[in-house]
């Protein structure tokens, strides 16, 4: 008998995690640049920002490396390019770069790796999706405490999720709210 079952096309999630890697690699070398430059200026706080926000996207990219790897591909090599400008503008630059992740990039990675049915895709792009979502908000937040002048009254310290990247400018409430990770794992930044 014919087998008319659909076989599932993984093909454009490959691209896709490849583009992510990239993405990740770059904000995370990008971001840390932003906070030896947010050091220089006299804004510690949102030098700290930068520098768990790094991180964060360090582990996003391995994540889909991971991914990638285990679908039998690997990322492409390339170099991070990037400018580093004033703090304000580097904020307003990490502001553009999670909005254009949340709103548009990481659905669309989701969306067609749900209908191919790639699970570790799914979960690594998940990952890297609600981490960003809070990043933006933090950078939203940084961008609103420089114009008015209060820098010194953001968060000091960071704590991010050694498995998926989540980031609190808080106390972990026992264990990650992405991922379920427990708070003691959590790498502090400050
Ligand atoms: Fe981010
Ligand atoms: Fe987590």
């Amino acid at each position: 008998m014919e087998n008319t079952k659909t076989i599932l096309d993984n093909t454009k999630t490959i691209l896709d995690l490849k583009d992510a890697f990239k993405g990740e690699t770059t904000a995370s070398a990008k971001y840390a640049a932003y906070s030896k430059k947010a050091q220089e200026d006299g804004y510690k706080n949102i030098a700290v920002l930068f520098e768990a926000a790094s991180h964060a996207e360090k582990i996003h990219a391995n994540n889909h490396k991971k991914a990638l790897e285990e679908l039998g591909d690997k990322p492409d090599d390339f170099n991070p390019e990037f400018e580093v400008k004033s703090t304000k503008d580097n904020l307003q630059d990490a502001i553009n770069g999670e909005t254009y992740e949340v709103t548009t990039m990481y659905p669309g990675f989701i969306e067609t790796a749900k209908a191919a049915k790639v699970r570790n895709a799914i979960v690594t792009f998940n990952y890297a999706f609600k981490t960003e979502m809070k990043h933006k908000i933090l950078f939203e937040a940084a961008m609103d405490s420089l114009n008015a002048g209060k820098e010194s009254e953001l968060p000091s310290v960071y704590r991010v999720c050694p498995l998926c990247g989540n980031t609190y400018e808080t106390e972990v409430p026992g264990k990650c709210g992405i991922c379920g990770e427990p708070a003691g794992d959590f790498i502090v930044f400050k």
